[in-house]
Formats: structure tokens, C-alpha cells, sequence
């Protein structure tokens, strides 16, 4: 087995942390042991002992991290290269560099112009370190962050929010068919202020050095008009907001749709689109339930619990998200639902997420579940199961 390219790639990486164009490294195609391990992302860090390299080991759970010197994370860099991790991305401010070692020992050292011409900034340890990093511009720009990069008090909900919710999309993201793509096209349907919509930019393809492309979609111009130009001042060159309705939106090529918060059943004409399109993985989070409550008719024998509204409430979002768990699984997609972030943070996090599958679905069997569910609450309309139903 030929090490001469590993060696090369190693080398380029010492340089480049002695010379100070270092900007960035990913390891990939991992091979190890760890069940869990994915990924190990590599980027500078500030501390007090002064700058060490700061390697965040991606899992499928959970990500770790952990400091080291420069010449140990050199090392280790080099012991893991031909053992766990076959393949490596070099991002310096001279050269891109891609490796990758094939299951034979062979390997190939591709060297091209650099992606980034200026240093990012270099964050500090004592603050504890988060997947978006908050000296971004578009941070300041939506008042998240002060200028000198600090969380605005009246923002540590929603700083925990955006961080939380980038790591939740790149671990379903990880744990999909999407999981080794080098390009994702992602759409957001309500887009709104786009602050999930930057940070998922910004991760994706500055963190990961993905070749991201993102669409944002508001119905409300003076927003889609503030995004458009912080993107521009951003330097975010793939990311672009339009005005419009999530139903009229026609999706071209896209492996990813979020909708997160689009408002009553804007959620559903945004998983309709998903769905139509054959979306890879569609992601939405809920919120303000309307359609279903007011139809609502629980049987006379649970009179004593929904007489109280607040249950009542509360029985129509399961019972909303639940109908459209069940047909996004009629038609050809894994799902799954869960909190994504604790309710102390924000009260709409119940997140929807459908990954595409090509197994054939009883469908006859999901139409029975669902009539049955609705005869009980005697419900008349569900609009994604309309908009499904309707003749093109
Ligand atoms: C509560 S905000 C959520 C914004 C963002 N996704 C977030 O989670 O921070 C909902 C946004 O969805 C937009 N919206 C609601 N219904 C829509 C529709 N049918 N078409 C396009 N945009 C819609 C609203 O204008 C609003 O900006």
C-alpha cells in the first residue's frame, strides 16, 4: 500500500498550520470501530494556552469534542488516515485539498484553487463551543449578536434554537441517502426572518464544505428584501430568498424541504410540495393548529376530559401531525416525530420528518388507519390529505 499521497496530505496540513493559511479539515468515509463516529471536522481554536486545533468527532447521536496541539493533531491526523478515516478535505488559503484511499491502499490527492481567500475568525474556548459560529455577519445583521459577537440576552432562546436546529438536520441528514453528498439543494418553505435559513447555509457549506444551495420562501416581501440583502452582504452567494405562497411554489431538484413554524396548514402545503416532488428528506416543525380543533367531536365518553380546552387543544395538534405522519408514510416515506428542542426553549418544537423510501406501502391499510381516525373525532377535512386526494 502506497502511503505517498497520505503523506503529501499530511504534510500540506503541517505547513499550512505553520505558515497560517490553515483554514478548515474534514476526515471522512469512516471505517473504525465506533459504531457511532461519522465524521471529524477540524478548525482552529482560540484558548488560554493560545491557538490549538479543536476537532469535532461527529456522531450519529451526538458530537464530541476535544483540543489538541498543533504537532499532536498533526499526528493523530496521520495515524487515523489509512486506519479509520479514508478520506480528507484540506481547506488552506493556498490550495484545496481532497484525498481519498480506496478499500486497496490506492489513494488519490486531488489539489485545487482554494474555496476561502480569508482566514475565518478564530473562536474562543471559553465560550462554550456551538455548531454556528456567532461571529457570523448575518448574526449581527438580525440582531442575534452584538458587534462584538456577543448573544444579545433577549436572543440566548433563540441562539439555542438555530444551533439546535442545525445539528438535528445534519444528523438526519448524516443518517440518510444524503448522508456522502458533496451538493445539497435545500429548500425552506416560511422561510421568514431566515435565521434557521442562514445558519444552515452557513453550516453546511462552511463548516462541512458542502456545495449548498438554499432557497427561502415567504409570502412577505419586506422580509424576503431584508434576507436578500444580508445574504449579499453576507457573501452567500447560493443562498437566495423569494416572494411567494408555499403553494405555488413549483420545486425543482430538491433534496431537502423544511418548513419550520410555517403557520397552520402552510405546513401542509409545504409537505404536499415534498411529497409531489419526491423530496429526499422533508423536515417541518409545526405550529398554530387551526384546521382540525374547530371539527373536532371527541366521542360523548371522553366528554370529561376535552370538555376542558386546553386538552382539546392539544388532542387536535397529535391528532394533526399525527394524520400527517400517517400520509406522508402512505406515500413512500419513513417518519418519524419527536421534540427537537425542550419546550422551556420554545413551546412549538414538535418536529415532522419523512425520509424517502422505496418499499411499496399497503396504501389500502394507511387509507383504513386514517378513515377511522377521523370518523372517531368525526373530521370532515385534513388539508394535506385534500391536497393529496385532489386531482392534479
Ligand atoms: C412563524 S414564521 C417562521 C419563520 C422561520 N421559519 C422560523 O422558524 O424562524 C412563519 C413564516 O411563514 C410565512 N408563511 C406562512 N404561511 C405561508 C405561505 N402559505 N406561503 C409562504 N409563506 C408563508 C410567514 O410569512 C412567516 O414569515
Amino acid at each position: 500500500m502506497s502511503t505517498e499521497n497520505t503523506e503529501k496530505f499530511v504534510a500540506a496540513f503541517a505547513a499550512s498550520l505553520a505558515d497560517k493559511t490553515f483554514v478548515k479539515m474534514t476526515l471522512g468515509n469512516y471505517r473504525g470501530t465506533d459504531a457511532h463516529l461519522q465524521k471529524l471536522l477540524i478548525r482552529l481554536v482560540e484558548t488560554k494556552k493560545g491557538t490549538r486545533l479543536f476537532f469535532l468527532f461527529r456522531q450519529d447521536t451526538r458530537d464530541t469534542a476535544k483540543n489538541f496541539e498543533f504537532a499532536e493533531g498533526v499526528a493523530k491526523v496521520k495515524e487515523s488516515l489509512g486506519a479509520d478515516f479514508f478520506s480528507g478535505h484540506l481547506f488552506t488559503l493556498n490550495n484545496d485539498f481532497q484525498l481519498d484511499i480506496g478499500k486497496k491502499g490506492k489513494s488519490r490527492l486531488n489539489v485545487a484553487k482554494p474555496t476561502f481567500k480569508d482566514k475565518p475568525e478564530v473562536a474562543h474556548n471559553r465560550e462554550k463551543q456551538t455548531l454556528v459560529s456567532r461571529n457570523s455577519f448575518y448574526l449581527k445583521a438580525l440582531g442575534i449578536t452584538t458587534d462584538k459577537g456577543e448573544i444579545r440576552d433577549k436572543q440566548q432562546d433563540k441562539w439555542r434554537q438555530i444551533n439546535k436546529f442545525v445539528e438535528t438536520l445534519g444528523s438526519l441528514i448524516d443518517k440518510s441517502p444524503l448522508a456522502d453528498r458533496n451538493e445539497l439543494n435545500i429548500v425552506d418553505m416560511g422561510a421568514g426572518k431566515g435565521y434557521l435559513t442562514f445558519a444552515a447555509y452557513d453550516y453546511f457549506k462552511n463548516t462541512r464544505g458542502i456545495d449548498v444551495k438554499i432557497t427561502g420562501v415567504d409570502t412577505k416581501s419586506e422580509l424576503v428584501g431584508l434576507c436578500s440583502n444580508i445574504a449579499k452582504a453576507s457573501e452567500f452567494e447560493n443562498l437566495r430568498f423569494v416572494q411567494g405562497w408555499i403553494g405555488d411554489y413549483e420545486l425543482e431538484k430538491t433534496d431537502v424541504l423544511i418548513a419550520l413554524h410555517a403557520c397552520n396548514t402552510a405546513t401542509d402545503d409545504a409537505i404536499y410540495k415534498g411529497i409531489k416532488a419526491a423530496v429526499e428528506l422533508i423536515v417541518v416543525a409545526p405550529c398554530c393548529h387551526q384546521e382540525i380543533r374547530p371539527q373536532m367531536k371527541a366521542p360523548d365518553f371522553l366528554s370529561g376530559i376535552f370538555r376542558h380546552g386546553i386538552m382539546l387543544e392539544r388532542e387536535a395538534e397529535t391528532v394533526t401531525d399525527g394524520l400527517r405522519s400517517l400520509l406522508l408514510e402512505k406515500n413512500g416515506y419513513a417518519t418519524k416525530l419527536f421534540e427537537f428542542i425542550s419546550t422551556e426553549h420554545t413551546p412549538k418544537n414538535n418536529m415532522i420528518v419523512g425520509t424517502k423510501h422505496a418499499k411499496t406501502v399497503d396504501t389500502e391499510k394507511f387509507n383504513e388507519q386514517i378513515q377511522k381516525i377521523k370518523n372517531f373525532y368525526e373530521i370532515k377535512e385534513h388539508r394535506l390529505e385534500h391536497l393529496l386526494n385532489s386531482p392534479k
